[in-house]
Order: structure tokens, then C-alpha cells, then sequence
């Protein structure tokens, strides 16, 4: 009996749930990637990112995942046994300086508890402590998926700007563009890497870099191998609507729509949104007196919520369990984190309903795997939502 009634409930931190709008809007024939109605396409979306970057700069997008648009930002901008400066706020942070390791980059990697996000006054004291500008760039993960940690981009910028260091600022917008407010320009932010699978509430396959006037110029003498990510060759092709190679047409066109509902909802209201229903998150969460993973409130992540399995309780057991029994599928621990946390996404194409149903799922799953636990997180978390 594996017939399964009703909709599944995919409240993993991305892929997100992908709207029928946006499904419908990719069911069309492909068309001629070299012909003039996908130059109306390219250059829409093209356009059309700009906004939800905050930015006045160029936008490439490549058939990718996000890991893709991490490389594509490295190898544009740095040289090989360039310095980079990163921190490890979690799981996604590592992977991304073990892929900067990998291209030959030195990185100075300062060791975290996967409980906070990047802390701007180490950003400063180490850019001071380079008096030789040896760091070519500090990279930075925006919102840490792996933990619900979102770092105080802003905070950094100012921190990088006291110490008036030249690096590049590379920031990871994965799990927050289009959910968590985000300004590219206005934060002095040189490359942000991005992808379609969270916030732009499309299926996997897009990934993006958002590139400033510095880095642009870096672009021009780094010395890294590219090839496949050249943005010179992205850049001058999508000058006249075309791409280097064969673009990823039917997502373009789920791109175009999610763009839309954007704009149609209003970036201001898409992050009112999620703070709200993260709030409503984390309010159960203490109501079932269990532990939000993020230590710091003012780090606290609008997108994904991560919470701590009391001691002898296997996370990965429970998420199996809420599977099986609620058809629901909530993100596992990564890295350091397996079997100790669940993280419970709540970005995209979400509302107060599909929140309380994934609550009450959770609510009924812990009674269900044991897991001690005080009733009551779904009121606390409805009550909010009520009256606000
Ligand atoms: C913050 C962050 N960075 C990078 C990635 C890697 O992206 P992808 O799995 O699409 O390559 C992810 C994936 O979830 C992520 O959450």
C-alpha cells in the first residue's frame, strides 16, 4: 500500500515547491536557442534578475547547480594560489572552501561552531592583520542552509570597508535571495552566487553569478583555468539575447514566471513573509521545548529553521518516520550535523497553511517517535500567525 492521497509536503530548505504557475509556464514547446523569440526570453530574465539582486550589474546565468556558480565566481576573479579568506559557519561554507582548496586558492579558513554566523569583527581584525593586502577575497555563505545561521552581510561590508582592505567580497545568496533581504550594490558586494532551486522557486538547474564593476575588472587579469564558466564569453553573448552554448530553455521560462509572481508580490513582502513564518517556526519549536540550532536571535534564519534532536534521539529516524507516516520530507543533518538535526525549510512558494500543516505533522511525529517533547508548538505557532 504505497499509494500516498493528497500532496506532498517537500519542507526540506530547497529544491523548494515549485508553483503550478511556474510548472505551467516550463510545459511549452523548447524553442530555437539561436532564434529571436528566445532573444525576448534571455534578455528578460536577464533583465528581470537584476531587481531581486538589488543590483545595477551584470547577471550570468548557466545550465548549473549552485556549486557551478561557486566555481564560475573563484575562477573569473582570482589566480591560482590566490588568498581567500572564509569561515565556517556550517556545511555549505566548507564545501565551498574545499572547492577553493581544489583550484589551488590558500584558503584561511577561521574555524566556527556551526552556531553562528561570519562575526564582522574577525572579518576586521584579520583584514587589519594583512598589512601586505595578501587576501585577494573574503568569501562569505549569506544564510547557512546546513544551520538556519544567517550572517550580517551588511555588518561585514563595513567591517571589510573600516579596515579600507581591497579584497573582492563574495557572498553565497543561495538559501536567501528572494526570500531574506539582500542588496548587492547597496552592500558593496563584488560577486553573489546564487541558484534557481530555493527562493526563485524553480527546479534545480539554473545557477547564477551577480557581478560588480570589481570584479568585472579582476576578471580581466585573473589567471585561474576557465573555460566552461568564462564570463567574458557569457557576457558578449548575452549582449545580443544568445548564451555560449545551449542554454537551459524551459527553465528560463519557469525563471520568467517566478520573476513575475515576485514582482507581483513585492520583494519587501516576500521577506515580511518569511520572517513571519519563521517566527511561527521557531515559536513551536520552544514550545515543544526543543532547541533552535542558531544561537545568536539576531542570526536567526528566515528560510530555514534547524533544530536540535534531544540526546539519544536519532534525528534521521525521525524525519524517516514523519516520511512515511505524514508524507513529508524535512531536510537531515549535513556533515557534523547527521542525525543530530532536522531542519524544517520555510522558503519560497509557502503560506500560513502549508507552515501549520508542516508544524502539525512535526508536532504529531514526535509524539509518535518518542521523542520527549511538551505539546502545544502548533497553538503557539497558529496564535502568532493569527495575530499578526
Ligand atoms: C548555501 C548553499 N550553498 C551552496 C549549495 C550548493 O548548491 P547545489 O547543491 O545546487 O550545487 C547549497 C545547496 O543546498 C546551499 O544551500
Amino acid at each position: 500500500m504505497d499509494f500516498k492521497s493528497g500532496r506532498h509536503f517537500l519542507q526540506i530548505p530547497g529544491p523548494t515547491n515549485v508553483p503550478d504557475r511556474v510548472l505551467r509556464a516550463m510545459a511549452r514547446p523548447t524553442i530555437d536557442h539561436r532564434g529571436p523569440e528566445f532573444t525576448r526570453l534571455a534578455r528578460e530574465v536577464l533583465e528581470g534578475l537584476k531587481p531581486v539582486f538589488k543590483t545595477t550589474g551584470s547577471v550570468v546565468i548557466y545550465p548549473s547547480s549552485g556549486t557551478g556558480a561557486w566555481e564560475a565566481a573563484l575562477v573569473n576573479t582570482l589566480s591560482p594560489g590566490d588568498r581567500v579568506l572564509m569561515f565556517e559557519t556550517g556545511h555549505f561554507a566548507t564545501l565551498w572552501r574545499n572547492l577553493a582548496a581544489r583550484l589551488g586558492l590558500e584558503v584561511d579558513f577561521v574555524p566556527g561552531d556551526w552556531r553562528h554566523g561570519v562575526d564582522p569583527a574577525v572579518v576586521e581584525a584579520k583584514l587589519a592583520e594583512d598589512r601586505g593586502r595578501a587576501f585577494k577575497a573574503v568569501a562569505i555563505v549569506h544564510n547557512e542552509t546546513s544551520t538556519g545561521v544567517t550572517s550580517r552581510v551588511a555588518e561585514i561590508r563595513r567591517a571589510i570597508d573600516r579596515v579600507g582592505h581591497p579584497a573582492l567580497f563574495m557572498v553565497d545568496t543561495i538559501s536567501s535571495l528572494a526570500s531574506i533581504d539582500y542588496r548587492q550594490d547597496e552592500w558593496g558586494v563584488d560577486v553573489t552566487v546564487c541558484c534557481s532551486q530555493k527562493g526563485l522557486m524553480l527546479p534545480p538547474g539554473l545557477g547564477l553569478n551577480a557581478i560588480g564593476g570589481k570584479a568585472l575588472a579582476a576578471s580581466k587579469s585573473a589567471r585561474l583555468p576557465r573555460s566552461y564558466w568564462d564570463w567574458e564569453a557569457m557576457l558578449s553573448t548575452n549582449k545580443s539575447g544568445f548564451f555560449p552554448y545551449t542554454p537551459a530553455t524551459n527553465l528560463l521560462y519557469g525563471l520568467r514566471e517566478s520573476l513575475q509572481m515576485l514582482m507581483e508580490e513585492g520583494l519587501e513582502n516576500v521577506f515580511a513573509r518569511h520572517d513571519r513564518l519563521a517566527e511561527a517556526t521557531r515559536r513551536a519549536v520552544r514550545a515543544w521545548n526543543l532547541e533552535v540550532l542558531c544561537l545568536n536571535p539576531q542570526e536567526y534564519s528566515s528560510s530555514v529553521t534547524a533544530v536540535r534532536m534531544p540526546g539519544g534521539h536519532d534525528a534521521d529516524a525521525f524525519r524517516k518516520l514523519v516520511l512515511g507516516k505524514f508524507n513529508m520530507s524535512l531536510g537531515n543533518g549535513l556533515g557534523k550535523l547527521q542525525s543530530n538535526v532536522f531542519r524544517i525549510g520555510h522558503l519560497g512558494d509557502i503560506n500560513d497553511l502549508m507552515l501549520a500543516g508542516t508544524l502539525s505533522g512535526l508536532e504529531m511525529g514526535l509524539a509518535l517517535a518518542g521523542v520527549p517533547f511538551a505539546k502545544g508548538g502548533v497553538l503557539a505557532a497558529l496564535d502568532y500567525l493569527a495575530g499578526k
